[in-house]
């Protein structure tokens, strides 16, 4: 999001800051400090990081200020100190003092804001570092929402439903086609695109074609029916070594339910509605899909293409609907509904070749691993991108549901590990074409 006038800059931040407040307010002390799953950290973790983040970037680097937490005390909020299952351990801030630590730095940092030219420095230019925090922060907003979702006990987080489809999808060609060509991937001028974003080059994408929506419930409980799950030629060695050990048969949080299907949701067990994006479900999962189904991911350059290339301008748009910020008509974004909205639910959200729900709804796996774009350099700090380069990570795309505007478009990138699912994971399939 470009908003780089002061009073737009804290409007977001304060956004994100209204969203961390439900995730946090809607709990009470012992289910904030509770480890609710070994791979996420205590949500009053979360807190006082968010605010540390903050505190560091915004008021001891920007502002120049003197610390409100105690230096000694930042290696307890070092996301790489700690792994997520010993967080618990440690003597942290209590939910009431993460509260106020957070509100005392938020004040100090609005104050540094408004003293501050944002331009001369580069990490200042456009508001980026405060544009970076508030990223920082709808991240986190996202990971506590995983941890509401993996908590055990009644609902505290509920929404209205995704009202039912604009269009109906059967209406529209399930697949696109977008010929052989270059396009522009990344970015140099988007002012708040983080370091992997950058910078933008030409990517040569020979002819392939994409389906219109991602998959859905509906079509992937047929690949469980269909004994997708017990059968070793879908799966990669790993994918298959890892579905055997996890002891994989759905996606998670799906519960069998006599014939049918039903999902824990926030605290609530439901029917699975057939027509929504599938989402928790891994890498290894989605890949095992695509082979069933006779077709692959899409690599990261022809999600990017699909979303982004316009081919009557030859340009490439900061969204697949086009420049404009999105709205409510474009993606269900911002933990609006706390779930997916039906296939056919954004046709004003179309990239330029037809292709829907490409932001919005399920983050999407690609093919890709995570990696640096030609003419990368890190910055400001190695530890958001770089340090996770290389062959064990898998990219995603598109921003789920659970994400915050300010954190997501076209752009974008999201990286995890092939076996992860508590986050709002989905996909797309993709084919070559036989020319
Ligand atoms: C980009 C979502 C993979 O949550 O590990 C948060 C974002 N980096 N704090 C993560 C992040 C530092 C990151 N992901
Ligand atoms: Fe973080």
């Amino acid at each position: 999001m470009t908003a780089t006038t002061k009073e737009a800059i804290a409007q977001t931040l304060e956004r994100t800051r209204a969203r961390t407040e439900l995730l946090t307010d809607t709990l009470d002390e012992d289910d904030l400090v509770r480890q609710h799953s070994d791979i996420m950290s205590p949500i009053v973790w979360d807190l006082a990081h968010i605010g540390n983040q903050e505190e560091l970037w915004l008021l001891r680097d920007v502002g120049g200020r003197e610390p409100v937490m105690h230096p000694a005390m930042d290696e307890m909020y070092d996301a790489f100190q700690h792994p997520r299952s010993v967080r618990r351990s440690l003597p942290l801030l209590s939910a009431r003092e993460s509260r106020v630590y957070v509100d005392e730095v938020r004040a100090k940092v609005l104050d540094v804001l408004d003293g501050t030219a944002l331009e001369g420095r580069r990490i200042v230019t456009e508001g980026f570092a405060f544009g970076m925090i508030a990223q920082h922060e709808a991240q986190h907003d996202e990971t506590m929402l995983a941890t509401h979702q993996l908590r055990d006990g009644p609902s505290v987080l509920t929404a209205q439903r995704p009202p039912p489809a604009a269009i109906d999808p059967s209406t529209t060609a399930a697949e696109r086609r977008v010929p052989s060509g270059s396009f522009t991937m990344g970015t140099s001028t988007e002012p708040w695109a983080l370091d992997n974003e950058r910078p933008a080059h030409s990517v040569h994408v020979p002819t392939f074609l994409i389906d219109t929506f991602p998959v859905t419930n509906e079509q992937f409980q047929r690949f469980i029916d269909d004994g997708g799950y017990d059968d070793g030629r879908w799966w990669t060695p790993d994918g298959w070594r890892h579905r055997q050990s996890a002891g994989l048969v759905a996606p998670l949080f799906w519960h069998r339910d006599g014939r049918d299907w039903a999902r824990h949701r926030f605290g609530v067990l439901e029917p699975i509605p057939a027509d929504e994006p599938v989402q928790h479900v891994s890498w290894f999962e989605a890949d095992a899909y695509a082979r069933w189904a006779g077709k692959r991911l899409p690599t990261e350059s022809e999600w990017e293409k699909a979303a982004r290339h316009d081919p009557v301008t030859g340009r490439s748009r900061r969204f697949p609907w086009g420049d404009d910020e999105p709205s409510i008509e474009h993606a269900n974004l911002g933990q609006r509904y706390l779930q997916p909205a039906p296939i056919g639910s954004y046709p004003a959200g179309a990239s330029a070749y037809g292709v829907h729900q490409m932001i919005g709804d399920v983050w999407e796996w690609t093919a890709s691993t995570f990696g640096g774009y030609p003419g990368f350099t890190s910055w400001p700090y190695r530890e958001y991108s770089e340090v996770f380069f290389g062959d064990s990570l898998r990219v995603l795309r598109g921003g789920a549901w659970s994400v915050d505007p300010v954190a997501c478009r076209g752009t974008f990138r999201n990286w995890d590990l092939p076996i992860r699912r508590q986050i709002f994971s989905g996909f797309r399939l993709a084919r070559d074409v036989v020319e």
